[in-house]
C-alpha cells in the first residue's frame, strides 16, 4: 500500500516553468484521474513517479520514503508505466514481458509470463508470437502485464486506451480494476475521456497550466460548477 504525497514539487525545464508548487495526495489504493488541458503538465508529473524526470524543487513521498533518495531500479521496480503508444522491442511477446527483468540482469520464468499473460487475458497468446501480429487492444494488454512484472505497488498510465476502439477501451478498464481489486495498487491515470474518468476512477487531480486547479470525488465531474472543470468538460465533448 503506497501513499503519495507531492510537496511543493516545481519543474522548470530549458526555462520553461512546467510545474508550479504542486502539492497534493494520492491516497493509497485509490484511482485517481490526472485530467487537464493539452500542456497542463499531467505527463510531466506522471514522469516525476518513476524517475524520466526529476523535480527542480519540492520532494515527493512514496509513503513516508522521499522519492530522492531511492535508486531507480527501485522506483521503477515500486513504479510502473504504461503509455498509450504501448512501445515494444522487436522479437516475441516473451522477449517483451521479459524485458523489466532483463534490464535488471535477470530472467522472467516460463511460467511466470504464462501466469502474467493469463491475468490480461491473453493466455491464448503464445510467448512465442511475434510482437508485430498483435493487434492494439492485446498490445496495450502486454504492456500492462509488462508494467505488473515486478509487482509494483503504484500504476502509471498515461491515456492507455486513446487510441482502442470501444470495445477494447472497456476491456482495459476492466482489466484495471480487476488488477486494482486483487492488487491493492494506487494507480494515477491520465485521461481526456471525462466519461472515463467518471466510470473507472475514484477522485481526479485537474491541472491546468502547471497548477492544481481542483480535486473532487469523479463521480461529480459532469455536474461540477467549478468554471475550469466546466470549461474542460465542454471542451472535450466538442
Ligand atoms: N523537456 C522539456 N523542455 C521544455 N518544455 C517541456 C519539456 N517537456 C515538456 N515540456 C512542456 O511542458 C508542458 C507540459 O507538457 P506535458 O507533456 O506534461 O503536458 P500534458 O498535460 O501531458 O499534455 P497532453 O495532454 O498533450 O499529453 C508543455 O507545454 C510541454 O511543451
Ligand atoms: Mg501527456
Amino acid at each position: 500500500m503506497t501513499t503519495i504525497q507531492f510537496e511543493k514539487i516545481n519543474v522548470i525545464r530549458n526555462d520553461h516553468h512546467i510545474l508550479h508548487d504542486i502539492s497534493c495526495l494520492f491516497p493509497s489504493a485509490t484511482i485517481t484521474a490526472l485530467i487537464g488541458p493539452s500542456g497542463a503538465g499531467k505527463t510531466t508529473l506522471l514522469k516525476l513517479l518513476n524517475g524520466l524526470h526529476s523535480p527542480t524543487s519540492g520532494e515527493i513521498y512514496f509513503n513516508d520514503k522521499p522519492v530522492s533518495t531511492m535508486n531507480l531500479l527501485d522506483l521503477r521496480r515500486h513504479a510502473g508505466m504504461a503509455l498509450q503508444s504501448a512501445p515494444m522491442l522487436p522479437g516475441t511477446v516473451f522477449d517483451n514481458l521479459n524485458l523489466p527483468r532483463t534490464i535488471a540482469g535477470d530472467a522472467l520464468k516460463e511460467e511466470e509470463a504464462v501466469r502474467l499473460l493469463a491475468q490480461v487475458d491473453l493466455e491464448d497468446v503464445p510467448l512465442t508470437q511475434d510482437i508485430k501480429s498483435l493487434s492494439g487492444g492485446q498490445r496495450q494488454r502486454l504492456s500492462i502485464a509488462r508494467t505488473l512484472v515486478n509487482q509494483p505497488r503504484v500504476l502509471l498510465l498515461d491515456e492507455i486506451t486513446s487510441s482502442l476502439d470501444p470495445r477494447s477501451v472497456k476491456e482495459v478498464e476492466k482489466l484495471i480494476h480487476s488488477i486494482h481489486k486483487s492488487q491493492q495498487v494506487t494507480i494515477i491515470w491520465i485521461t481526456h475521456d471525462v466519461d472515463q474518468a467518471v466510470r473507472a476512477t475514484d477522485r481526479y487531480i485537474m491541472l491546468k497550466d502547471g497548477r492544481v486547479e481542483h480535486t473532487g470525488d469523479s463521480n461529480t465531474l459532469l455536474h461540477s460548477d467549478v468554471p475550469a472543470v466546466r470549461e474542460f468538460i465542454e471542451g472535450e465533448e466538442l
